[in-house]
């Protein structure tokens, strides 16, 4: 069983597979924490060293390492499925789970933890507020390709469960 977490920054898809990866007893990783290991930077700092092109080209490898592991979940990043062909790569390769999510729930998580987000962490407020807006229906387009598509409100491993099995 392969299982892809998919939604945007701050929708809790590395919190909810740790839940799950326990709950089924299966593997958990997280993507963003993959490539670190991998590359021994930090996301912020393989931003602001190679550029956002390198890191999809880094990520699209990773994702490509990972779908070939069994018995796992994998929290992808925000946006993962929306580059290369990386949401058919996921389609092909297990089950995906779109943690659905509205503006005002990802502001409050995102306003937090902006410092390890190199897309928002130099931003206001007001600034990520408009940049969930103008990015996330793009980014929609590819997450509701996905398998199935919970409301992160309601959220929990049993509901996942009911889902898919
Ligand atoms: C990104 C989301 C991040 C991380 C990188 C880019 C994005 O992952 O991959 O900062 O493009 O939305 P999380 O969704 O885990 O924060």
């Amino acid at each position: 069983m392969r299982i892809f977490l998919i939604g945007f920054m701050g929708s809790g898809k590395t919190t909810l597979g740790k839940e799950i990866s326990k709950d089924l007893d299966l593997k958990f990783i997280d993507l963003d924490a993959y490539i670190e290991n991998k590359i021994g930077m930090t996301i912020i700092d393989i931003f602001n060293n190679k550029g956002e092109e390198k890191f999809r080209i880094i990520e699209k490898e990773c994702l490509i390492e990972l779908s070939t592991e069994e018995n796992i979940v994998i929290a992808t990043g925000g946006g993962t499925p929306c580059f290369y062909n990386n949401m058919q790569k996921i389609l092909d390769c297990g089950i995906s789970i779109y943690l659905k999510t509205e503006i005002e729930d990802l502001l409050k998580r995102l306003e937090k933890d902006r410092k390890v987000r190199p897309l928002i962490q130099n931003k206001s407020i007001n600034e990520i507020k408009t940049y969930i807006k103008n990015q996330l229906p793009k980014r929609d387009n590819f997450y509701k390709q996905s398998d199935y598509t919970i409301d992160a409100k309601d959220i929990s491993v049993e509901i996942i469960k009911e889902k898919i099995f």
